[in-house]
């Protein structure tokens, strides 16, 4: 009880509104999927009605685009886009090269500048948010796994300590909301595990597909916290560990959102 308070005031603050139902609680690990609304479940169920798939588009195209001095595309090396799949089940992944993690954007820069060539794709460019989401594609339907272990320890407990660390205006952790209250609603939104399985995604608020680290940069927000960079040390640590909170959840994307 005097945590549904703490929240309702949380909400007030936010200018949503007291307008919290508390609905039967859900169990941990659920893809967002399971608590969208019809309308955006049937959306993402046809990928002819998907508008993620216009960027998904974008990034099959590009996918054979020669580009850079090199005078290569991503097929010349990797051939047939099915050679991706399961990539996405084990990215963020420590790199020996960065000794730090790399997302599958900063792989797919690293490819881009290394190997053909070319300009670095800004994060939250079409190309960028096309080319990950037709990588990510390829793994569809395929359980997340990374690896935690290792090389990759360190960085994953920095994303854990980031996700149950209180910060901001409202002094909010990421589990505040995520690990707690799945299943209560928020206006029109209701509470989900934060899961990171389909993005890219497509958000209807935000009329177009967007990445991880922008949804990060959204929640941060809302608590009036300080957001970091799309890309960031701190953003991509925090990814690792959410996709260890999600292992086994299946990639969904390119995933539709409210
Ligand atoms: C000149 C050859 C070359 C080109 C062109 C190239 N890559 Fe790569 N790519 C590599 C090599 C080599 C590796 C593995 C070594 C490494 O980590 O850099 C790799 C690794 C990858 C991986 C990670 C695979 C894994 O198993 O973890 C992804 C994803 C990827 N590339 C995507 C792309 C995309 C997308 C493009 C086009 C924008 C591209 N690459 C262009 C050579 C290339
Ligand atoms: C005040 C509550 C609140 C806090 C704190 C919060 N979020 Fe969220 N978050 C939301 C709401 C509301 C949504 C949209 C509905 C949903 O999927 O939960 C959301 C959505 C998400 C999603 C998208 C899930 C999907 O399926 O598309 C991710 C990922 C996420 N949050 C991660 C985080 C992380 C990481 C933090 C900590 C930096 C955080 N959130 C902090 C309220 C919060």
């Amino acid at each position: 009880m005097k945590y549904s308070k703490y929240i309702t005031s949380a909400a007030g603050l936010l200018g949503m509104g007291a307008l919290l139902v508390a609905c039967s609680p859900a169990p941990v690990q659920e893809s967002g999927y399971a608590f969208a609304t019809p309308e955006t479940q049937a959306m993402q169920d046809d990928d002819f009605s998907n508008p993620a798939f216009m960027w998904v588009d974008t990034g099959e195209e590009q996918w054979s685009t020669v580009d850079g001095e090199a005078g290569k595309s991503c097929e010349s090396c990797h051939d047939d886009p099915s050679s991706m799949k399961g990539i996405s089940t084990k990215y963020p992944k420590y790199s020996k090269d960065d000794k730090k993690l790399r997302t599958v954007q900063h792989q797919i820069n690293n490819c881009r500048t290394e190997q053909m060539k070319a300009k670095a794709w800004k994060w939250e460019s079409d190309n960028m948010l096309g080319m990950t989401a037709f990588v990510k594609n390829q793994s569809r339907g395929m359980p997340l796994n990374v690896a935690i272990d290792g090389d990759a320890a360190p960085f994953y407990e920095k994303g854990k300590e980031f996700y149950f660390q209180r910060r901001g205006g409202m002094d909010m952790a990421c589990k505040n909301c995520h690990i707690d209250y799945p299943g209560m609603k928020i206006r029109a939104n209701v509470l989900s595990n934060g899961m990171p399985n389909g993005f890219p995604t497509y958000r209807l608020k935000w009329q177009k597909i967007g990445s991880l680290h922008r949804r990060f940069r959204g929640c941060n927000k809302n608590i009036r916290a300080q957001p970091y960079k799309q890309g960031s040390d701190e953003y991509t640590n925090l990814e690792l560990f959410i996709t260890d909170r999600a292992k086994g959840v299946a990639v969904e994307t390119p995933s539709v959102r409210m």
